[in-house]
């Protein structure tokens, strides 16, 4: 079977990677296809191209991509190869991995994949080895049937005065300064107004699944994006925020059940988030337990030095 590779070339090739995601998708699965659109669009980005510092390639074979890399710097490489395709799995992992040591230049380097991924051979042969302990992403799942109820406003906020609802086509600038302001305190985020605009071009993105809370005086306090992948039925949430003043009125939980709830009446069963870092933060693991969300998957970090 000829494998062939390409490098990275805009929209197109972004959505031929979410399709693969969608094919495979498990909660083992790296990826989640609103995850990729997420991770391309959370900050002002070429469409056409990589950003700056990075590069992203994908194999493919019989016209669809069965793996892809994507070295979101020199040192750090993100990848997902085809499970459901046994005879290439090796040869793309393989590829990818070799692809990475020529473009990269970092005497050390780091490969971040699932636990018991397709690529854990080639890793080794490329002397790889992998850090169970050190930092790392968990797949939590929930099922939907088991969402919790959305009672009434006021009494879910615990503070009265608050309004839930999908964002307006209208206020893209405010929904985007209150992502930015959610995270003010964690480290630079990077989704201007300009490039939430290109985010919400992305697909599988809907407005209705965009969701914020908004004060008394209609400033926008927290925000959610649930990303609805209609071939798998799997709802990703994908980020969920509250400005540091409101904090603590349970405005997080609130805004992602009831965006939650919508995503369940446009056809979704199961609702997917990833946390990582826990041991710093334990706020979003806890957020998402109280919702229900349960974990089912982790990645490892897999390193060598080239020194
Ligand atoms: C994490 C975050 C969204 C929580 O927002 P919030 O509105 O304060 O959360 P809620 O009030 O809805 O809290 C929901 C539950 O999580 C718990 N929780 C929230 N933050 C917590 C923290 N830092 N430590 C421990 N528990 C926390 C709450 O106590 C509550 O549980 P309870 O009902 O048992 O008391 C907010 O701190 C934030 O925006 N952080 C920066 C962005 C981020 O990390 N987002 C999550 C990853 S995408």
């Amino acid at each position: 079977m000829p494998i062939t590779r390409s490098d990275f070339s805009g929209p197109g090739d972004l959505r031929a990677m979410q399709a693969m995601c969608s094919r495979v998708w498990s909660p083992h699965s790296r990826f989640h296809a609103g995850q990729l659109a997420w991770n391309r669009y959370a900050q002002p980005v070429d469409p056409a191209r990589p950003g700056s510092g990075e590069a992203i390639s994908l194999w493919w074979a019989d016209g669809q991509v069965v793996g892809f890399a994507w070295a979101e710097s020199a040192d750090w490489l993100e990848l997902q190869i085809d499970a459901a395709r046994p005879d290439v799995a090796e040869e793309v992992a393989e590829d990818v991995i070799a692809w990475f040591e020529d473009w990269s230049d970092a005497p050390r380097q780091t490969v971040h994949v699932m636990v018991d991924d397709p690529s854990e051979t080639a890793l080794v042969a490329a002397g790889f080895r992998a850090e169970r302990d050190a930092w790392h992403f968990t797949h939590h799942v929930l099922s939907l049937s088991a969402l919790p109820a959305l009672p009434a406003l006021p009494a879910l906020p615990r503070v009265a005065g608050y309004t839930l609802r999908p964002v307006r086509s209208d206020e893209t600038a405010e929904r985007a300064a209150v992502h930015r302001s959610a995270w003010s305190d964690i480290g630079a985020a990077e989704l201007t107004t300009g490039a939430y605009e290109q985010l919400r071009r992305a697909w599988p993105y809907r407005p209705e699944l965009d969701w914020v809370v908004a004060n008394e005086t209609g400033e926008l306090v927290a925000s959610v994006i649930v990303w609805l992948d209609g071939t798998t039925g799997v709802a990703l949430v994908e980020p969920v925020g509250c400005v540091p003043a409101e904090r603590g009125r349970g405005l997080a939980r609130a805004v992602t059940v009831a965006a939650l709830h919508r995503a369940r009446e446009l056809g979704a069963h199961t609702a997917l988030v990833t946390t990582g870092g826990e041991a710093d933060d334990p706020g979003p693991r806890r957020l998402y337990e109280t919702i229900g969300f349960r974990p089912v998957a982790r990645t490892v970090t897999w390193t060598r030095s080239l020194d």
